[in-house]
């Protein structure tokens, strides 16, 4: 049994022992962090939020993704909330317009003898990658003296895998999110939403830039025939077989696999030190479906397109019974900030160590 602190010490400083606490470390900024789904962004600006620096997306004249403070320069209202003219970002307040490299380019009621004001927007290197939009908020001489890449998601694109796709805003810190994905002993919450059980921690790896973890699971999850699906959504159809079960935090993105044709990933978009963004991305391989690979391409096609979004209910109700708890962590925390509970899964402690050091590594 632990003790509960006394309530004063919530009141206490969040660093503890001299360091600062897991629960408010900041992020590594030298990383490519997902911000937006690629469709998500039009010729239509749209606002989003990395670590609390406001970021304006859109698509300029070509099509291509540009990045930018999300300020205007003149009055400093959001240019999330104007339009995209002639390729260029175009404030709604007075009607400016900016570049992509961020100068000002126009403003409607310049008189001849003014000049265009020199305003500099902060602009950020970003990528269209795989579905998503990959953004680099950290130093750019580091991303290119040290050839920093996005970790990207192969299977999006591939014919042979099924995608779904959740969204996770939850009133939480980063680390609470990644430790509940790597810590595989929390099925009692999923019961029968999860496709694995009685999960033992077999193996840990962990550098200053991964943590490996593999448990040896029970999966029902084996697509061999058609009617196999049918197990997603009866539990009564399922038969337990031995499974790996591999989890790992590729700072400061998941991913997982359970045997051959399962996969998820999770993209991070951490917020704010109490705010979490993040995509949840369910792959299913079709690869033991050797008929159907004769098929024509065409057809191949229209069944991956068809059956995109098919397992999104299921992350649905997943992602909602994890956000509960996470919110009701975060809130704990914030209350008793100085209070450690037992842990006994030693991968959040590497987890933890992750996060420590990529944070204080700046
Ligand atoms: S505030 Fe943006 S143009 Fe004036
Ligand atoms: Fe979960």
């Amino acid at each position: 049994m632990v003790a509960l602190p006394s309530q004063s010490s919530a009141d206490s400083a969040i660093a503890t022992a001299g360091r600062q606490d897991v629960r408010s470390l900041g992020i590594n900024p030298h990383h490519w962090y997902v911000v937006a789904r690629s469709d998500e962004v039009t010729d239509k600006p749209h606002g989003v939020v990395l670590w609390g620096e406001a970021i304006v997306l859109y698509r300029d004249a070509e099509g291509s993704i540009q990045a930018l403070e999300d300020r205007c320069p003149h009055r400093q209202v959001k240019l999330s909330e104007g339009e995209v003219a002639q390729g260029e970002l175009e404030c709604i307040y007075h009607g400016w317009r900016f570049d992509a490299a961020g100068a000002c380019t126009h403003v409607p009621y310049l008189a001849e003898d003014q000049k265009l004001p020199s305003c500099q927007l902060k602009t950020y290197p970003v990528q269209d990658l795989d579905g998503f939009v990959w953004l680099f908020p950290g130093d750019r001489d580091k991303l290119a003296t040290d050839n920093i890449q996005p970790m990207g998601l192969p299977e999006w694109h591939h014919i042979n895998y099924i995608a779904s796709v959740a969204v996770i805003d939850v009133a939480a810190h980063y680390s609470f999110l990644i430790e509940n994905l790597m810590d595989m002993y929390h099925g009692r919450l999923h019961d029968d939403l999860q496709a694995w059980a009685d999960p033992v921690l077999a193996n840990l790896d962990a550098t200053d830039q991964r943590v490996d973890v593999l448990y040896n699971a029970q999966s029902y999850y084996r697509i061999d025939k058609i009617w196999s699906v049918s197990q997603l959504f009866f539990p009564a159809l399922r038969q337990l077989h031995p499974e790996e079960l591999r989890v790992s935090y590729v700072y400061p993105h998941w991913m997982s696999t359970l045997g051959q044709d399962f996969k998820i990933c999770c993209l991070f978009c951490p917020v704010s030190p109490t705010h979490t963004r993040a995509y949840l991305i369910h792959f299913t391989s079709l690869q033991p479906f050797h008929r159907l690979h004769k098929l024509p391409m065409a057809f191949r096609r229209f069944v991956k397109n068809r059956l995109f979004d098919a397992a999104k209910g299921l992350l649905n109700g997943l992602v909602a019974q994890d956000v509960l708890m996470l919110e009701q962590e975060q809130a704990a925390y914030l209350k008793n900030p100085s209070y450690k509970g037992p842990e006994l899964n030693r991968a959040l402690i590497s987890v933890q160590k992750l996060i420590r050091q990529q944070a204080e590594s700046l």
